[in-house]
């Protein structure tokens, strides 16, 4: 099973991916977790010790050149496309329980379309993870789909929106759905998080009447409690928890 997690900055898409990942290895599942936002923290959230000090992977610069023999940074040029990845997931993760964990960093933007080494890597990275590996892969992304393309689309099998009540989420959530259908991933299901009552839960049903909701997450100070005090959502007792669980044996 391969989920992608994507959602308005802010909105609780870690804080989400933590609760299902370690939900899922709790249940005895094999997960593979991916942080693909460069601004968060999924090892943190997640409760891996020394998760600040895990280097991402766009920043492990000799075995990016080791792999596609060509010196990170540099843009043009000649190097491998295709390089070897499928041992990376075993050997770059963070570890706990039942989970690997894998920090991929982030990309500097060269323009659009641009193929650098380190963009290359990650993106063959993903593309092995998504196709080949058999445990339950579970993606923390950013407000887009950026490392998905057109050969992994099909593999995933559901992109999970979070959305809170909010016009701009609601609004992001909309963009999110577009850039998966430029990409034919059309298997989306949404979220609701940070949801005070009915009303906020009839708002996002309202505004996303066509969409799939696997659930509704309560607002909850303990979840801010928790990230203040830098433990794992999952390790505080919350009603999201409870839901979470709840919706992971539903998948
Ligand atoms: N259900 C909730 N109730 C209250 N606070 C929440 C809830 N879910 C998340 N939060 C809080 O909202 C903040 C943002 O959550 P989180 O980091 O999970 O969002 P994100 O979408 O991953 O953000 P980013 O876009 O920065 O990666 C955190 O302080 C978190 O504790
Ligand atoms: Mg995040």
């Amino acid at each position: 099973m391969k989920l992608a997690v994507s959602g308005k900055g802010g909105v609780g898409k870690t804080t989400f991916s933590a609760l299902l990942i370690r939900s899922l290895s709790a249940e005895g599942r094999r997960v593979l977790a991916i942080d693909a936002d460069p601004d968060a923290n999924l090892a943190a959230a997640v409760g891996i010790e020394g998760a600040d000090r895990i280097t991402p992977i766009a920043e492990m610069k000799e075995m990016i050149f080791e792999r596609t023999e060509a010196q990170p940074g540099t843009i043009g040029g000649f190097f491998k496309l295709n390089p070897k990845v499928d041992d990376l997931p075993d050997t770059l993760s963070a570890r706990l329980e039942n989970i690997k964990l894998m920090r991929l960093g982030g990309v500097k933007k060269g323009g659009a379309g641009c193929i650098c080494p380190e963009s290359t890597l990650l993106r063959a990275l993903v593309t092995h993870i998504v196709l080949a590996r058999d445990e339950v892969v579970v993606m923390d992304m950013e407000a887009g789909i950026e490392h998905l393309g057109r050969a992994t689309a099909s593999a995933v099998d559901r992109l999970i929106v979070v959305v809170e009540p909010g016009r701009r989420s609601i609004d992001t959530a909309a963009h999110i759905r577009q850039l998966a259908g430029q990409i034919g991933l059309e298997q989306i299901a949404v979220v609701g998080n940070k949801i005070r009552g009915p009303k906020d839960e009839a708002f996002l049903k309202t505004h996303l009447g066509d969409c799939e909701f696997l659930g509704f997450l309560p607002y909850e100070d303990r979840l801010i409690e928790a990230d203040l005090e830098g433990i794992s959502p999952f390790d505080t007792e919350s009603e999201a928890k409870a839901v979470v669980r709840q919706m992971v044996a539903g998948l």
